[in-house]
């Protein structure tokens, strides 16, 4: 069976989760149950990033322990994550002892390649980031991101010889062997690439307690950055204790905000060719959720909640209108009343809408629809050509593309029912009423298969109506896409596919 590895960034516990943060998750949540639903085995990996002074610094602030803190703000995010319906096979902890064991059988690899040496900082650190800027790259003085002036910062540490591998990078980028999505995030790397000589990364802080100890000196801790990236590996369960990592290694999707991008584009695969370990399939940098223009998060305070979004959308509806709005590489501006209107568009007039006048319309006949002799060519040839773009589009992470391609069958059904009226049909011509009747039902079918990974519990809902719960239940997708011989006796449903707001 073919081995599917995705991951998520994990998340800091100096706040709770909000809707920005939600986006990667559902993203990847969504791309999880494609390849289930696709037959793969998957492993589905997030968590939290629980390590650091930032974490340290709002745990003094609540006048709480670091540990509680990660322990109240960790359980929000499972709360959450589950509420979201996130499928995730493991939540990784940095703060589990399993995890230090790989970060310190990690740094000790490095040291023992020589990779590893004692040096003194100095610098100008952002507390938001956790990392060193140079003059250069600050905005007015101030971190990009954070639009706080950096802290001047001296200390002895060690550091891993990361310009040791600035040409490897440039090869593997140019080769397109480490692939960068999408493309202009790859231009942006590689310029920065060709034109900057990489500097070798402070990877322990004398400063910060709470953090995992070095091997070799425990009165330094390890870089929460290098710390965290090392989550890919330990949410596999390795520890380093043998070369193989698992079946699942090296990850097929590793999604991640553009804020991070550094990180993980240049300073991972570098941890990775240092040890000689093979490098992630593909990593894909999407764009911000921004209200009015401004990146949505916990220091602009223009967050959204996202299980308050649930509460009036509904957690399918949510999911869906949050990967629905505009190209996943790219930034869009959300608000609630934008979703409102694609709800209110998309779902309740449009899908819903379907769902619940082509049931009401077989409702009228109490015999089963069996496949028809006759044929309509054209919706069958649509179908096909669905299923290849929207597949394709998940494939490149286009699930705006692929929600289009789900959209323009519910648009098209809609002109079927409207051309053929069915409600006149059946005075005049019951055995045309039943040939269009079972089109609009197998229609439906294929509907509730596609919007599986957006909507599992609308999907189940659809096949409900349909009174084909457990049989597509049991299908492959190869099965489910698969044009007529079903036999259909629906029955009307009292719920609501998408009920109006
Ligand atoms: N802890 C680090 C990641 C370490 S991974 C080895 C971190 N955490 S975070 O909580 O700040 O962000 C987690 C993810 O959420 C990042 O990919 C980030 O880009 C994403 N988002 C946070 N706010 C966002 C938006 N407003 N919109 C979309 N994604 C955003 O960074």
């Amino acid at each position: 069976m073919n081995k599917f590895y995705i991951t998520t960034p994990i998340y800091y516990v100096n706040s709770y989760p909000h809707l920005g943060s939600a986006y990667t998750t559902v993203a990847a949540d969504v791309l999880a149950r494609f390849h289930r639903m696709r037959g793969e085995e998957v492993f589905f990996l997030t968590g939290t990033d629980e390590h650091g002074s930032k974490v340290a610094e709002a745990a003094a602030q609540k006048k709480t322990e670091p540990q509680k803190l990660c322990d109240q703000v960790t359980a929000k995010y499972e709360e959450v994550w589950d509420t979201l319906k996130i499928s995730y096979n493991y939540f990784i902890r940095t703060t589990d002892s399993q995890h230090a064991q790989t970060v310190r059988y990690f740094l000790n690899s490095l040291k023992e390649k020589g990779l590893i040496y004692k040096g003194q900082y100095q610098g100008l650190y952002c507390l938001g980031c956790e990392r060193y800027y140079t003059e250069k790259e600050l905005v007015d003085g101030q971190c990009p991101f954070h639009k706080k002036k950096p802290i001047s910062f001296s200390e002895e540490c060690y550091f891993f010889k990361l310009s040791a591998f600035q040409e490897k990078l440039l090869k593997l980028i140019r080769s397109q062997k480490l692939i960068i999505e999408p493309q202009e995030r790859r231009n942006e790397l590689l310029s920065f690439l060709e034109r900057n000589q990489l500097e070798d990364l402070a990877v322990s802080r004398a400063n910060v307690k709470w953090g995992i100890p070095l091997p070799w000196d425990s009165q330094q801790t390890a870089y929460v950055w290098i710390d965290a990236l090392l989550n890919y590996l330990s949410g596999l369960g390795w520890q380093g204790d043998s070369q193989k990592i698992s079946d699942f290694w090296p990850p097929d999707v590793q999604l991640l905000g553009k804020d991070i991008l550094r990180f993980h584009l240049v300073i991972w695969p570098a941890l990775l060719l240092a040890l000689d370990i093979p490098l992630p399939r593909r990593l894909y940098v999407h764009g911000f959720f921004t209200i009015n223009g401004q990146k949505m998060g916990k220091s602009l305070g223009n967050a959204l909640d996202p299980e308050k979004m649930a509460e009036v959308f509904g957690v399918d509806a949510l999911r869906w209108l949050m990967l629905s709005s505009f190209p996943f590489g790219q930034d869009g501006d959300i608000s609630q009343s934008k979703f409102y209107d694609q709800y209110q568009a998309q779902l309740a007039n449009g899908l819903g809408n379907l769902f619940r006048r082509v049931l009401t319309l077989a409702a009228k006949s109490d015999q089963d629809f069996t496949p028809p002799q006759k044929e309509e060519k054209k919706i069958i040839k649509i179908l096909q050509q669905t299923w290849k773009i929207y597949e394709k589009s998940l494939d490149d992470l286009k699930f705006e593309a692929a929600i289009e391609s789900v959209r323009k069958v519910i648009a098209e059904a809609d002109r079927y029912v409207d051309q053929n009226k069915p409600w006149e049909l059946l005075k005049k011509d019951f055995s045309r009423y039943q040939e269009v009747i079972y089109h609009l039902l197998e229609i439906l079918r294929h509907l509730g298969w596609l919007i599986r990974p957006f909507m599992p519990d609308k999907s189940d809902l659809i096949f409900k109506g349909l009174n084909l719960e457990l049989a597509e239940k049991k299908k492959s997708l190869i099965q489910g896409k698969k044009w007529g011989g079903t036999i259909f006796s629906p029955t009307p449903l009292e719920e609501i596919l998408f009920p109006r707001l």
